[in-house]
């Protein structure tokens, strides 16, 4: 496993030079652990019996056991010893700070990244997109030809600005699930989600507003705020269940935010999900504040088992949730089908959509429109749920077994994407670079926020599993390990200290 690393340890300590001795004892369990001698779920020895293997003193061992269950390496069972922790916790996120506005700095690097992980020829992590072979393609090219021979004139001539009556109604339908109660022409067709938020936020803010949004955010939602001319308040978010509300209203207090986004159904990049309650209390703050929330229920619809999550929008009695989404994480991201359910903000989005856009391209409409007629949108539903819990969970299997002591892991209830906390030490960059360079893509966490956070975290797509995948797994783990292993601080031994 840790091909290429360190010669093997000596059995006892006997390092020469200064530093808490207490650390190279709890670098030398991290070692075994990295080297499979112990394995998560395995009991260590007792601090008695580390003390002798190791000849050191037994308050030595407790402080560096103490030190690795701070870490969450090991975890203390009461009268059963101490164990190596599972690696599959769910991470900490940020959870600590104020929300804070910023300017988005121009030409960041995520689109450089984003532009490298484009790569054809990669194993790809690092972008988020459905895998094609689990796409109902053949359907979809059927209907796309039936309806052009049905529609010929349609299909080449403009459609309503407001994109085709047949499909916003089949949305309308669709959008009773989440608890929307919406008419067709409540909504507007949009070019993916990404055209669908676009218009949400030049619907609710002018200029130099702040918009708040939950960090770590999709990194592309930073680029399209900034090329709106707007700032971000990057709010503390938990990888489980969402944004935190009472930093959300801190920021509201000051009068600072003028727009909030928000994923409330498994957000990429954590994909958390924020309990019912929460987004009740979410609607009620921002209703008080008088402040729109633009929803993105863009993965609402893969929950991996009951019913798919209710909307905030469903919540919503004042008109002032946006409801975003598209058919590109379950259908077809190059078709580019969205639609935004824009409540009071209506007018001003219809008008910007007819101003900019005139009309959505027709066929695409109509073919989805025709597929979920057929009902076959929800049969392919419910088989691409099942497959990607499978994929998250052999994807979450295959970290817990590669990865370095001590890295966490989301465990969604839906969606594809998992967000890994790794050990400090590891820069995520670094392993970004390394990884490049043997074929295998994935995203830096610091690509998900503005400030200097999750440096040590990153973000996998679960949505393809194979062989291959399974490997590039295994490798991005060996080079983390290599990385924990190489970079870690090492507290030199104090010389005489060592019996
Ligand atoms: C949360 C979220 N919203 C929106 C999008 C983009 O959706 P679309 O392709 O429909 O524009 C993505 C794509 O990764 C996403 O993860």
């Amino acid at each position: 496993m840790m091909r290429g690393m360190s010669r093997p340890a000596p059995a006892r300590l006997d390092a020469p030079s200064g530093g808490p001795l207490h650390e190279a004892v709890a670098e030398r369990v991290r070692d075994l652990i990295r080297r499979r001698t112990f394995r998560p779920g395995d009991r260590l020895p007792s601090v008695r019996a580390l003390g002798r293997q190791l000849g050191v003193g037994v308050n030595t061992v407790v402080q560096a056991y103490a030190a690795l269950e701070a870490e969450r390496v090991l975890e203390a069972r009461p009268r059963a010893g101490h164990f190596v922790a599972s690696p599959l916790l769910e991470p900490a996120g940020w959870t600590g700070g104020a929300a804070r506005a910023c300017a988005v700095p121009a030409g960041r690097a995520p689109l450089d990244v984003m532009r490298r992980l484009s790569d054809p020829a990669l194993v790809n992590l690092g972008r988020v997109a459905p895998d094609p072979a689990l796409l109902p393609v053949e359907a979809l090219r059927r209907a796309l030809a039936a309806e052009a021979r049905r529609h010929p004139a349609a299909a080449v001539s403009y459609a309503d600005s407001r994109g085709l009556r047949r499909l916003r109604t089949l949305v309308a339908r669709r959008a009773l699930d989440g608890g929307s109660h919406l008419a067709p022409d409540d909504l507007v067709i949009t070019a993916g989600c990404t055209e669908a938020i676009a218009l949400a936020l030049q619907a609710t803010c002018r200029s130099g507003d702040a918009v708040a949004i939950g960090s770590p955010i999709f990194g592309s939602f930073l680029d399209l705020i900034q090329s709106l001319g707007l700032r971000v308040v990057e709010i503390p978010t938990s990888p489980r269940d969402g944004p935190s509300l009472p930093a959300l209203a801190a920021g509201l207090e000051r009068g600072a935010v003028r727009a909030v986004i928000a994923t409330p159904s498994f957000d990429n990049p954590t994909g958390s999900r924020m309990p019912d309650a929460a987004k009740r209390e979410l609607v009620a703050l921002l209703a008080r504040h008088e402040v729109p929330l633009i929803e993105d229920d863009v993965y609402g619809e893969l929950a991996f088992e009951g019913p798919r999550p209710g909307t905030a929008h469903g919540l919503d009695r004042r008109g002032r949730v946006l409801l975003c989404s598209s058919f590109s994480k379950t259908l077809a991201p190059g078709y580019r089908v969205g639609w935004i359910a824009a409540g009071r903000y209506a007018p001003q989005v219809e008008r910007l959509q007819a101003i900019r856009h005139i009309a959505g391209a027709a066929p695409t409409q109509l073919a989805i429109a025709e597929f979920l007629s057929g009902g076959g949108y929800d049969r392919h539903l419910r088989s691409v749920r099942r497959r990607y819990a499978e994929q998250v969970a052999r994807m979450r299997a295959a970290i817990g077994d590669a990865f370095p002591p001590g890295t966490r892991v989301t465990q969604p209830q839906g969606g594809y994407v998992l967000w890994v906390e790794l050990p400090p030490p590891v820069d995520a960059f670094h392993l970004f670079e390394r990884a490049l360079e043997l074929g295998v893509g994935i995203a830096p966490g610091p690509l998900f926020t503005l400030g200097p956070r999750f440096g040590s975290c990153l973000r996998l797509c679960a949505a393809t599993w194979s062989e291959r995948v399974a490997r590039a797994v295994a490798t991005v783990g060996r080079l983390a390990c290599q990385q924990d292993a190489v970079d870690r601080p090492r507290a030199p031994v104090p010389r005489g200290a060592v019996r």
